[in-house]
């Protein structure tokens, strides 16, 4: 058995990633940590779950750990100072933030505003997405896991660049995610009389944190418009494409045949168009294709941002870093 631990279990992917793990054949948890909840057990907080104790990060003993996975938010001071423990100690470390998912350190500057806080694990890192970089991910130290809103962006377009079937131009993105996205922690913007029965966009064209990592992917320029659905969990986007003259739909199939051997993208058949419901609970992102004009498609792509968009996704390259089969523990 592989011994895991994971720092920020008492929120919302931590909930979902010790379920994939207390399932998971070849995996056992070593510990799990919380902030504000540690001193309690994981069932104190979410009943259905395994009785393990929460700690404080600083009680976690990485001895016998192979790897962590750190499901921490964006901009916790304690992330680096984690992260560098774990590798000088040989544990192999996946992290949800997205502290490590952009290649060019300018380009990180330019969007956070901030220097990278730590360059040399950055030069490490490997961009966890098992669809495109599979090879890299079994030999990484250091995993940065895809966001939920570039997932739906990147798995969707990266066939038709690499076909080169589209046009030149940006690409329209247009998403909706359940408040599960935003995480546990309390806040006005999901409160729920704030999300209930209304529907919201925000950051939207060129502001949202997440668009570098989309266009680093992709090699596009993106316009990408998020709102918030108010469900608890589940992305769909709705991505508009300009391709070159005469590209027709069998064209566009025929480029998502790169995914025929994946076990978790589905492309839908001719005329169908994937919903919320299709995924939610699963492991699947699912592709729909809709012709509009010559020259012009609509993508629609949807996935729970809490299992492939997240912990599932974590699970698959925690898979591949082990040595074990990939989809071990995810169907
Ligand atoms: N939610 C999603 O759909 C999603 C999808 C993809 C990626 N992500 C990324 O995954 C990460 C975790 O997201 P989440 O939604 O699970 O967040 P969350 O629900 O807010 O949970 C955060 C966890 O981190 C702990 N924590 C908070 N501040 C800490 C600190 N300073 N030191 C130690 N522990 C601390 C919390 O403990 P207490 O609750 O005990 O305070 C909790 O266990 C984020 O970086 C997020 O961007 C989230």
């Amino acid at each position: 058995m592989a011994r895991v631990g994971i720092y920020g279990a008492s929120g919302y992917t931590g909930f979902e990633l010790i379920k994939l793990l207390d399932r998971h054949p070849e995996v056992e948890i070593a510990f799990a940590t919380a902030r504000s909840a540690a001193g309690k057990s994981l069932s104190d907080i979410f009943p259905t779950l395994i009785d393990q104790p929460l700690v404080a990060a600083e009680q976690a003993d990485l001895r016998g750990v192979d790897l962590i996975f750190t499901c921490l938010p964006h901009n916790t001071p304690e992330l680096i100072p984690l992260v560098q423990a774990a590798l000088d100690a040989g544990v192999k470390v996946i992290d949800f933030s997205d502290t490590f998912r952009l290649d060019d350190l300018d380009t990180y500057t330019r969007w956070r505003k901030q220097n990278h806080p730590a360059p040399e694990l950055q030069r490490a890192a490997v961009y966890g997405l098992p669809e495109l970089y599979r090879e890299r991910i079994r030999k990484a130290r250091l995993v940065a896991n895809t966001g939920c809103y570039p997932l739906t962006a990147i798995l969707p377009l990266h066939p038709l660049v690499k076909a080169d079937l589209l046009a030149a131009g940006p690409v329209i993105i247009d998403s909706k995610s359940g408040v599960s996205g935003a995480g546990r922690s309390l806040s006005l913007k999901t409160h729920f009389g704030e999300t209930h029965e209304t529907f919201s966009a925000y950051s939207v064209g060129r502001t949202h944190r997440h668009l570098p990592e989309m266009e680093q992917e992709t090699g596009l320029h993106i316009i990408f418009s998020p709102h918030l659905l108010p469900v608890y969990r589940g992305i769909l986007s709705t991505l508009y494409i300009n391709t070159k003259p005469g590209v027709r739909v069998a064209d566009v199939r025929e480029a998502y045949g790169v995914y025929a051997s994946e076990p978790f993208v589905r492309l839908l058949p001719e005329g169908r168009l994937p919903e919320l419901r299709h995924v939610v609970g699963s492991m699947n992102l699912a592709i729909g294709v809709q012709p509009v004009e010559d020259g012009c498609f609509i993508l629609v792509a949807c996935v729970d941002n809490l299992i492939k968009g997240a912990s599932g996704q974590a699970v698959q390259s925690m898979n591949l870093m082990l040595g074990m089969e990939e989809t071990t523990g995810l169907r």
